[in-house]
């Protein structure tokens, strides 16, 4: 083989790679906004010499997720590689499930970005990826850009597509904006959530999403004593309740508290901007007294900074020689 044939990435080239979990939809805005939040999927992915793979993963579900090219991450590289034109080396990818997968917490869009970041850093002074083109990669991987966009750029995300691909606003979320998930213990696979979604819709539920997705803008951005009526939605929880009654009776219970309750994403986590602290509080107090179904409560904060990456060579070097 002739060595441009090769692949640039130096065998032993190490990075370390984070992106935070991300909830879509955020009740109105269907396939449109996102926001990240500080739950983190970390890796460390090595260059081997071509044709090498091994993959390490451990945490919640890892015994479900494949050890071969399948892998969703290294899918994704493998993707980011043949789109610069780029041989891609073996992979060691050592990870920790910790953004929990098939809850609308957007495990696969960090998965797809984490491949990508991981190429990113690899190809690092060869190739240049911009956000556009990791954003346009993430999102034909992804087939939707509302999680993959947060995901890569942190904050509040409005995605929207037009003739040139995927595109996105990045907004700072208000500082009284206080984000906590309910998690249950079921799942609820994507692809079977967004069958239920209608593909047409009334014209008065159209125009109602429309303002409360506006409405919703203004609530996050500045107006949290608004995200009650921002957050109301008609195009797609109704459609999937069936599905997740538990999930929907605790949407119901939320908001008719006043707490500005959502499916996260697809589902079945259930979303709560809460406009302060001491709120979230209250809504978790409200959910241990309403329902005997286990839901994992999580505080958390919007991630303003999205996904990273950066070389890990020499750390990695000298933890095999602390280790040998
Ligand atoms: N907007 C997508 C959906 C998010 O609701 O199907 C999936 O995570």
């Amino acid at each position: 083989m002739s060595p441009a044939l090769l692949s640039p990435v130096v065998a032993g080239r190490t990075v370390a790679v984070r992106v935070p979990a991300t909830s879509a939809n955020l009740g109105p805005g269907f396939d449109t906004l996102g926001l990240a939040l500080s739950l983190y999927d970390e890796l460390v992915v090595q260059a081997l010499p071509e044709g090498e793979l091994r993959i390490d993963v451990t945490g919640p579900g890892s015994d479900a997720v494949p050890r071969d090219e399948s892998h969703l991450v290294v899918r994704a590289m493998a993707y980011a590689f043949e789109a610069v034109g780029r041989r891609m080396p073996g992979i060691a990818l050592t990870s920790t499930i910790v953004i929990p997968h098939g809850r609308g917490l957007g495990s696969s869009g960090a998965a797809v970005v984490a491949g990508l970041l991981a190429a990113r850093g690899l190809l690092a002074g060869d190739v240049e990826f911009g956000p556009s083109l990791l954003l346009r990669l993430a999102t034909e991987l992804e087939g939707h850009p509302d999680n993959v966009a947060p995901a890569l750029f942190g904050g509040l995300t409005i995605a929207w597509m037009d003739e040139h691909g995927p595109q996105h606003k990045k907004l700072l979320v208000h500082r009284g904006v206080a984000p906590l998930v309910f998690v249950p213990e079921f799942v609820m696979p994507t692809s079977v959530a967004r069958g239920l979604a209608p593909l047409q819709v009334p014209r008065e539920d159209a125009v109602f999403n429309v303002s409360r997705s506006a409405l919703l803008i203004a609530a996050l951005t500045q107006s949290p004593e608004l995200l009650l009526a921002a957050t109301d939605d008609k195009l797609h929880q109704n459609y999937r309740a069936q599905a997740m009654p538990d999930t929907d009776s605790l949407v119901r219970a939320l908001r008719a508290a006043g707490f500005a309750a959502v499916l996260s994403g697809s589902g079945p986590s259930v979303l709560v901007l809460a406009d302060g602290p001491g709120r979230r509080l209250e809504a978790a107090r409200l959910v241990a007294s309403v329902t005997d179904t286990p839901w994992e409560p999580l505080m958390l904060a919007v991630d303003f900074k999205g996904g990273t990456v950066r070389d890990y060579t020499e750390d990695a070097s000298q933890t095999s020689t602390r280790a040998s």
